[in-house]
């Protein structure tokens, strides 16, 4: 398969990379970490350093891999940053930032991705949102909104797609340790490693699951509490993480 992944030269991305490289597939990755990405090449996958909210940069590569390659199997957009929020000091570019890091940047990879996904027999977009865009987490008030967007963004994507056989995924991860939660300050309830991580997400994109999250036993949590009224998760959502 040719499979193209971005925010590959850390964490998550990094893992499926390398994962993906390692059974045969032909990988093509991208982030900005030039001496992330040149360790990736010696594993033989290509590698492009491209910050994805340029949207001019974007387009130019864009062209370019029209060019050097005839499709994709599978796009998995990954790349993301997250940031939290203090209240006491509300910081509107902080906002922009983590809006630029995930949804810009998300849009300006379907740019890249969707006319080579077109060429495909069997097209999969994949996208990577997370647990905090289900429902109100404390200090996500930048990165859970962020993600809210890109679950509501893959979803419509899915419906519009749908008619071009080109199948979405969204991924929900609850923690995974890479250097972005190495950040966090508070307790992450089961959290798992990007190797654990990489399996869980590889077996979804080979059942064609239109959702993966993990772990579950967050994940149910979070879903169940996503249930109540909105005047109850407001009030326990006090006490989740900080
Ligand atoms: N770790 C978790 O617990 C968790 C939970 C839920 C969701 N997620 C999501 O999973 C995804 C991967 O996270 P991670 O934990 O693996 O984080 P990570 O280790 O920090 O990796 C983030 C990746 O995104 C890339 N990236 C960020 N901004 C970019 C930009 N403007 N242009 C190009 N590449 C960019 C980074 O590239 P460079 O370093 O080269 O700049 C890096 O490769 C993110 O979308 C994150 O929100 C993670």
């Amino acid at each position: 398969m040719n499979i193209l992944i971005t925010g590959a030269s850390s964490g998550i991305g990094r893992g499926l990379a390398v994962s993906y490289a390692a059974a045969g597939h032909n990988v093509i990755a991208i982030g900005r970490n030039k001496v992330a990405l040149d360790e990736l090449a010696i594993l033989g996958i290509s590698c492009i350093q491209l910050d994805l909210v340029n949207l001019d940069a974007v387009r130019e590569q864009s062209a370019l891999l029209n060019k050097t390659l005839n499709n994709l199997d599978l796009a998995i957009l990954n790349a993301g940053n997250c940031e939290y929020l203090d209240i006491s000091s509300f910081d509107a570019a902080l906002i922009k930032r983590v809006f630029d890091a995930n949804v810009i940047s998300f849009a300006n990879s379907l740019e890249l991705v969707l006319p080579l996904l077109r060429k495909s027999r069997n097209p999969h977009l994949v996208g990577v949102a997370s647990i905090a865009g289900y429902l109100p987490l404390s200090r996500a008030e930048a990165y859970g909104a962020s993600k809210a967007a890109i679950i509501y963004l893959l979803d419509t994507l899915a419906i519009d797609l749908a008619k071009e056989n080109i199948l979405v995924t969204t991924i929900n991860p609850g923690f995974v340790k890479t250097p972005l939660t190495a950040k966090n300050d508070f307790p992450m309830p089961f959290a798992i490693d990007v190797n654990a991580a990489t399996r869980i997400i590889q077996r979804g994109i080979e059942q064609k699951k239109i959702e993966i999250h993990f772990p579950f036993r967050l994940t149910l949590v979070i879903k169940l509490l996503g249930l109540l009224p909105r005047r109850w998760w407001r009030y326990l959502g006090k006490f989740l993480v900080r």
